[in-house]
């Protein structure tokens, strides 16, 4: 039997969960960071249209702020998203890890790759994520984008005095480090488990499956994947808008 006539492998069916509830803080006072404009448009707008430019993404789980489920609903019905996929808004928790865990709950059955990834990427290109589709896809439990570091890291003690100088106890080789950003993605079932099991405080989702002894692996990340954070990161997110509709008219 040639291979022409197998029948052609199952399209992907993957979902999205987007943890938007985080107040961002280190942003400074004002709306919660999801909520904020970039270009005029919602920080969580681009994150749910970045994700569901994916063709493999067929439902978008968003996480919004506690109190913000309803406005978040929302601001989905008034923007232009892609009709091939389907919305859910959850009202999410007191940390990231708790507010993915409501995002997973609310997910149907039928989707075998889990995506999850920040509100606070909001540029994320969309080939960055296929790619990180296509390595769940191969097999890997667990994927994660990344890229090395710029800065040499050092691991310090806390200081003596509050505000003192802090001793740095090590160096690691930084060509073997990575900063990782998302989204991260998963098999179903093993991220569930990841969730269900470690209670250990983690900063990212792979960091719980690390835990269950599960090999991660990485894939190359993409600069304009960063993390809205700090109030100069808004400045570089709206300079990647304007630089995008400059060469693209978009
Ligand atoms: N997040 C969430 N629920 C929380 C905390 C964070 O869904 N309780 C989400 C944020 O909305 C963000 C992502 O997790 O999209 C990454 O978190 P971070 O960048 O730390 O955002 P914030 O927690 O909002 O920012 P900050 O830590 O400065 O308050
Ligand atoms: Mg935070």
């Amino acid at each position: 039997m040639s291979d022409d006539s197998l029948p052609a492998p199952p399209p992907v069916r993957a979902a999205a969960v987007i943890p938007a509830a985080g107040r961002g803080v280190r942003l400074g006072p004002g709306a919660p960071k999801a909520l904020r404009t970039l270009g005029g448009t919602p920080m969580l707008i681009h994150a749910v249209r970045a994700l569901a430019a994916s063709r493999a993404v067929s439902l978008v789980v968003v996480v919004a702020p506690p109190d913000g489920a309803a406005e978040v609903k929302s601001l989905l019905d008034a923007h232009a998203l892609p009709d091939r996929t389907d919305f859910v808004v959850v009202p999410g928790g007191e940390t990231r890890q708790e507010s993915v865990k409501l995002g997973l709950d609310a997910l149907p059955p039928g989707h075998d790759i889990v995506l999850v990834h920040d509100a606070a990427r909001p540029l994320v290109p969309v080939d960055t994520v296929d790619a990180v589709i296509e390595a769940v896809r191969e097999g890997a439990p667990a994927v994660v984008p990344a890229l090395p570091l710029a800065d040499t890291v050092k691991e310090v003690e806390p200081a003596a005095v509050p505000g003192g100088p802090e001793p740095v106890v090590a160096t690691p080789e930084r060509a073997r480090l990575r900063a990782v950003q998302t989204p991260q993605g998963f098999d179903r079932a093993t991220l569930v488990r990841a969730h269900e099991t470690v209670t250990d405080e983690v900063t990212d989702d792979a960091g719980m499956v690390e835990r269950l002894g599960l090999t991660v692996v990485v894939v190359p990340g993409h600069e304009e994947a960063f993390k809205v954070t700090r109030p100069l990161d808004l400045v570089l997110a709206e300079a990647v808008l304007a630089r995008r509709r400059l060469n693209d008219g978009f």
